[in-house]
């Protein structure tokens, strides 16, 4: 079936001149299958490299309207339209317009936001390089969200004051992680290091030996002189370390699931490439402003 399904992918690709980008947390037969995997960064920057018409985009909805944004000249086709992330539905464009007002600071959008967001933002930023454009904008005070714990990260790593907005937005699947997890974890497996995304609870991220987002995590792995490691993220990304690494012992901090990733199938792919139905629109006012936002972050970094 997996063979098959394989076969009909790359027919329709080269019939359609098509790609297929895939985020880390994709099932993996779609990661297999994907002509580039990667996190948010190195996706936003995929999709502005591409030079295919296609760009089938197996991630949750604010990636493919990233791609989107970044190509007003290509299609860009979603597997599911029910992959959408909790945490980008939590911040809108008013609530930035008002925290920009309010505060008198630059407001930087985490990539997990609708494109109605990124229009309103001063630069997005993502997992990866946060940190850099933190630092690099020119305000001590600078607004983040809608990540509440990445934006504490942030404040952690350049020592300047980021206000988070909303004040407690964050993504469900990380925020289940607990101390009780760490704790649990260190004793199970003492000799073994803890790595977590930014993501996670404040507590969590300063248990943790690193922190870093989903490529970065897999570079670490790749690097580590460890055997044991335990991560703090979604659990595909672990599972595909745990197959990629037979000689380590890797463990999740615990099992958590992120069901919107969850929602592209190999069927779903196929599908999209055959009906070419699914395409993101983003109104064409909204993406110029949002792709001032992005390509800032591009500049910052
Ligand atoms: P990365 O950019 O680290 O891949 O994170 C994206 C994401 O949605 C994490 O929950
Ligand atoms: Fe959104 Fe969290 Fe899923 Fe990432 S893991 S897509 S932030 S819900």
């Amino acid at each position: 079936m997996f063979v098959e399904q394989m076969f009909d992918i790359e027919g329709l690709k080269k019939q359609k001149n098509a790609v297929i980008l895939s985020h880390n947390y994709q099932i993996l037969p779609i990661q297999t299958i994907a002509d580039s995997v990667g996190d948010s960064l190195e996706l936003s920057m995929a999709a502005r490299d591409v030079e295919a018409d296609i760009i089938v985009f197996c991630g949750v909805d604010f990636m493919a309207e990233t791609a989107a944004i970044l190509n007003p000249n290509k299609k860009v086709l979603v597997p599911s339209t029910e992959a959408r992330c909790p945490m980008a539905a939590q911040l809108n464009a008013d609530m930035v317009r008002k925290a920009k007002e309010k505060y008198n600071a630059p407001f930087v959008a985490y990539v997990n936001t609708h494109a109605s967001v990124k229009a309103v933002a001063d630069v997005c930023c993502t997992s990866a390089n946060v940190a850099r454009v933190v630092e690099n904008i020119d305000s001590e005070t600078v607004l983040l969200g809608p990540d509440a714990n990445l934006a504490w990260y942030a404040a952690e790593k350049t020592g300047k004051e980021v206000i988070p907005v909303p004040e407690y937005g964050n993504c469900c699947v990380h925020q289940s992680f607990t101390v009780k997890d760490v704790e649990r974890a260190r004793i199970e497996h003492p000799e073994a290091e803890i790595i977590v995304h930014p993501e996670c609870r404040p507590e969590v991220q300063r248990f943790a030996d690193f922190v870093g987002s989903t490529s970065q995590m897999i570079r670490y792995v790749a690097e580590s002189g460890k055997n044991g490691i335990i991560i703090g993220t979604e659990i595909g990304l672990i599972e595909r370390l745990v197959d990629e690494h037979p000689g380590k012992e890797i463990f999740p901090l615990r099992t958590s699931v992120c069901s919107a990733m969850k929602k592209n199938t190999l069927d779903g792919v196929v599908k999209v490439l055959r009906e070419e139905n699914n395409v993101v629109r983003v109104d064409e006012k909204i993406a110029v402003r949002a792709r001032k936002a992005i390509e800032r972050m591009f500049e910052l970094c």
